[in-house]
């Protein structure tokens, strides 16, 4: 295996880290061959060569897809009951196992720690990962149903997730109810196609986008497992977004009704600069291209009356039927790779710390939609089910989550007449009431008025 190894870094120029290697002791080389078996040297060497050739080509064939709107007409309202229905049979059937995508590097936000542990909450400063698995459980327990909880680590955050979780009793929901899986990794390369030697003997790797989840669930074992534990459904979301509605019946029916094999949820883009994906078709397929990938005549272009013509911004909020994550599982998945170009701090062979010019290579889970048979999407509405957490501050930050949190309950409770003063926070927990219709429900009380922090559970 080394030989045959230390041969294919030859024919690919890759003579500084033979090099190396050679002049390391047995452990190191033991160390060093574990990042190189890793990895398909082959393909990483085929990325680069088409990035190097590839010239920016603009996509063609693109206009709007169509969308399930908010619902506006009495016969919009009577669907989404239908679909509602059709979602909570699914759930109460054991269909329905729920996926959060908790790997990445999160560099942009600058948390130290896995994404997942940031307080969040407005007044407990519950965490991330706590409010989804408070979600799960409740879900669970009104339907009466089994939910799998499967959260995707990498390996820079995985044993400090699962350690987070132990050490919090995993929140209740039972270790046993929750699986975790580890993403791929890829090397890292310079520009010029050159591995990068990291330490005395790793190489620089980086995670291999969120695209590498299905097939890591895959290699994981978990989706054998849940195929034949009858489930048929994965609801999918990103681990950033503290108003996602986890497993949210709606959507699941509308999925299952429309017998689409990846649905999106999406939200009307703020403008035109927003950092979001956009929805649209191509070529007679829906898809999802990335705001730095797209156009900008078509990131800009405006419909007649003034509004944004592909509005539609990507929640990063899926559904995918199990049978469909199988049937690209036996094709190897075959999403295309993107390309970041970035400049990072690397600790060098000889201990010093150096910014270098590299390329990491990913892929994107959305990229599936295109290979589905049938794609469905539907519009929600950003201030009930989408503020992510991407920066420290302003936009996307986490104050600006947690307002959004405090004033959606803020919202809930004025609907039932009570009057809420203004700078006081309010935070209703999942084990409270999933959604507004539940929380109208259950609370009884009537003409108070909130003056001081406010939390219901
Ligand atoms: C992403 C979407 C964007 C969408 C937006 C919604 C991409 C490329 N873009 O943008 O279309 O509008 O979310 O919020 O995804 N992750 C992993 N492993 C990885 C990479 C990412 O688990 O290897 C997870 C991270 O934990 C993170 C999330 O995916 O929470 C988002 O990834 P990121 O690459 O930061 O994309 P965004 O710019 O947030």
């Amino acid at each position: 295996m080394e030989k045959i190894i230390l041969e294919k870094l030859k024919f690919y120029n890759q003579y500084h880290v033979i090099d190396h290697y050679k002049a390391l002791t047995k452990d190191e080389k033991q160390n060093m061959m574990s990042y190189l078996k890793s990895f398909d040297i082959d393909l990483i060497f085929k990325i680069h060569k088409d990035f190097l050739n590839t010239k920016e080509t603009s996509l063609k064939n693109i206009s709007p897809a169509s969308i399930v709107p908010l619902p506006e007409t009495p016969e919009d309202i009577k669907n989404r009951e239908m679909a509602r229905k059709k979602g909570e049979s699914l759930i109460q059937n054991n269909e329905v196992a729920v996926l959060i995508v908790a790997g990445g590097q999160g560099t942009r936000l600058g948390y130290d720690g896995p994404k997942g542990t940031l307080r969040i909450s407005p007044v407990k400063q519950k965490t991330l990962f706590q409010l989804f698995v408070e979600q799960v459980i409740a879900i669970s327990r009104r339907f009466s149903a089994k939910i799998p909880l499967i959260i995707m680590t990498s390996y820079e955050n995985d044993e400090e997730t699962k350690a987070f979780f132990k050490d919090n009793d995993f929140f209740g929901i039972g270790e046993e109810n929750i699986y975790f899986f580890k993403q791929g990794m890829l090397p890292t390369l310079t520009p010029d196609g050159k591995l990068i030697i990291k330490e005395r003997a790793q190489l620089a790797m980086n995670p291999d986008g969120h695209g590498g989840s299905l097939k890591a669930l895959s290699k994981s074992g978990l989706l054998d497992k849940l195929l034949k534990d009858g489930y048929k459904v994965i609801f999918y979301c990103q681990v950033d977004n503290p108003l996602v509605k986890i497993a949210d019946p709606v959507f699941l029916g509308y999925h299952n009704l429309t017998r689409s094999e990846v649905s999106t949820k999406v939200v009307r883009r703020r403008n035109v600069d927003e950092k979001v994906g956009v929805y649209l078709n191509i070529n007679g397929k829906d898809a999802i291209i990335e705001y730095s990938d797209l156009d900008p005549t078509y990131m800009t272009a405006l419909d007649e009356k003034g509004n944004i013509l592909y509005w539609a911004g990507n929640t990063a909020i899926h559904i995918f039927s199990l049978p469909f994550v199988k049937r690209l599982n036996s094709h190897g998945y075959g999403l295309p790779y993107h390309c970041a170009r970035k400049t990072t701090e690397i600790k060098t062979k000889d201990g010093s710390i150096s910014s270098v010019d590299v390329w990491k290579f990913e892929t994107f889970v959305f990229d599936t939609i295109p290979l589905a048979e049938r794609a469905f999407a539907i519009e929600v509405k950003r201030e009930e089910e989408f503020s992510p957490v991407k920066n420290m501050t302003g936009n996307d930050s986490p104050e600006n989550a947690q307002k959004d949190m405090c004033t959606l309950f803020k919202r809930w409770l004025e609907a039932k007449g009570i009057r809420v003063m203004p700078g006081v926070k309010v935070e209703i927990s999942p084990l409270y009431a999933l959604d507004f219709q539940e929380f109208e429900m259950k609370f009884d009380k009537k003409n108070i008025s909130i003056t001081g922090n406010f939390y219901l559970e």
